[in-house]
C-alpha cells in the first residue's frame, strides 16, 4: 500500500512539474523540471522514498552540478526525502555514510563511489539489510555483481579514445608530439578509462613522448601546481591531456604564468574531459583546443531507476550516457547559450 501511494505522490509530482515547467530531453535519457513547488503534489513525510545519496565530495565544477542534479530532483514536491553526505573525497566517509543510511533504513542507497574498489563489506551490509544500492557516475569493481542493482554513468574509456582519435587526426605523424598528461583521482573509473585511451595511443604511436603524468586529484589547485613543476623543468610540451576541466583550468593558469601562448596556434594545446559551461567559454576562445564531454545530470536518471523499481519493473544493471566533444574550431556561441550546466 505505502509502495503505490509513493508510486502516486511521484506520478502526482512529474504531471505537475511537467505541466508547469519545462519537461526536456538530455544525453539520451529523459529529464524532468523540479524547479515549480507546489504544496498540492507534496506528499506526507510517510509516503516519501527516503534516498541517502553518498556524494564524492566538491572537487569540480562537474561534481557542483551533479549534485544539484541530484538536489532538484529528488524533491519532496517529487516524492523524495533525499539524505546528502558529502564524502570530501575520502572513501572512508563513504563507506560511513553508507553505514548511517542502513541504520537509518532509507529505502535506497545511491552512490557516486571515488574509487573503483574496496566496496565489498560495507555493499554485504546493504544488501543483509534489503536496501537496493544505486551506482551513479563512477564504477566499482566487485567479485558478485549482486551486491548491486544498477549502474548510471559515463563511458570513461570511450571519452580518452575520442580524445585520442582527435589527437591521431591533428597532429602531423611525423613530428614528436610532447604530452603532459595531468591524470584525475587514482582508482577512479574516470581516471582509469581516460588513462588508459592515452597510455594505449602513446604505446601505439612511435612520435608521441611522454613528458610527464601525474594526478591533479580533479582540482584546479593541484592541477597548476603539477603544470608549475612540469614547466619549471624546461622540457618541451606540445599539449596538455587534462582529465578534467578543473585540472585544465590550473594548467592553463600555470602556462600563461610561465609567458607561454596558448592554443591552437600556440605553444601549447590544451585538452579536457567534462565540458562544465566555464570550460567550454574556454572552448570558444580557444584556450582548450578541444572538450570531451562527462554529463553530471544523473539526478532524473537515478529517478527513472528508482521508479522503475518501486513499479517492480526490471532495469538495466548498466546505463551508459551518451555523449559528445566539441572542438574550439566548430564549436559556436549558440552551442554554449544551450548549455545547462
Ligand atoms: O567521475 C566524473 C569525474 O569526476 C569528472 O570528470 C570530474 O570533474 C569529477 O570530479
Amino acid at each position: 500500500m505505502k509502495k503505490i501511494k509513493k508510486i502516486m505522490a511521484m506520478f502526482l509530482a512529474t504531471v505537475m512539474a511537467c505541466s508547469l515547467a519545462a519537461c526536456g530531453t538530455d544525453g539520451g535519457t529523459s529529464t524532468a523540471s523540479t524547479g515549480s513547488s507546489s504544496s498540492t503534489s507534496t506528499a506526507n513525510s510517510d509516503d516519501l522514498i527516503v534516498v541517502g545519496f553518498s556524494q564524492v565530495g566538491a572537487e569540480s565544477d562537474w561534481r557542483m552540478a551533479n549534485t544539484t542534479s541530484m538536489e532538484e530532483t529528488f524533491t519532496e514536491e517529487n516524492g523524495y526525502k533525499l539524505i546528502f553526505a558529502d564524502a570530501q573525497n575520502k572513501q572512508d566517509n563513504q563507506i560511513t555514510a553508507v553505514r548511517n543510511f542502513i541504520q537509518q533504513e532509507v529505502d535506497y542507497i545511491v552512490i557516486a563511489p571515488i574509487t573503483e574498489t574496496g566496496w565489498e563489506a560495507v555493499l554485504k551490509e546493504a544488501q543483509a539489510a534489503e536496501i537496493p544500492v544505486i551506482i551513479v557516475d563512477r564504477m566499482i569493481e566487485v567479485n558478485d555483481e549482486s551486491l548491486y542493482t544498477c549502474w548510471v554513468g559515463s563511458n570513461f574509456e570511450e571519452e580518452g579514445d575520442k580524445a585520442v582519435a582527435w589527437m591521431e587526426e591533428y597532429y602531423d605523424s611525423s613530428e614528436t608530439l610532447n604530452i603532459v598528461h595531468l591524470q584525475g583521482e587514482i582508482g577512479s573509473s574516470a581516471q582509469i578509462g581516460r588513462s588508459k585511451a592515452l597510455d594505449a595511443s602513446i604505446e601505439k604511436n612511435d612520435n608521441w613522448n611522454l613528458v610527464a603524468k601525474q594526478t591533479g586529484e580533479f582540482t584546479q589547485a593541484k592541477g597548476q601546481e603539477v603544470m608549475e613543476s612540469v614547466l619549471n623543468s624546461g622540457e618541451d610540451i606540445d599539449v596538455v591531456y587534462c582529465e578534467n576541466d578543473n585540472m585544465a583550468f590550473g594548467a592553463i593558469e600555470a602556462i600563461k604564468a610561465a609567458g607561454k601562448k596558448i592554443g591552437k596556434d600556440g605553444d601549447i594545446q590544451v585538452i579536457s574531459f567534462d565540458a562544465a559551461k566555464e570550460a567550454l567559454k574556454l572552448v570558444l576562445s580557444g584556450e582548450i583546443v578541444l572538450c570531451v564531454e562527462c554529463n553530471p545530470l544523473h539526478g532524473p536518471r537515478v529517478a527513472e531507476l528508482i521508479e522503475k523499481l518501486e513499479a517492480g519493473k526490471e532495469v538495466d544493471k548498466k546505463t551508459f550516457v551518451d555523449e559528445t566533444m566539441f572542438d574550439s574550431a566548430t564549436f559556436t556561441e549558440d552551442e554554449l547559450k544551450e548549455r545547462a550546466y
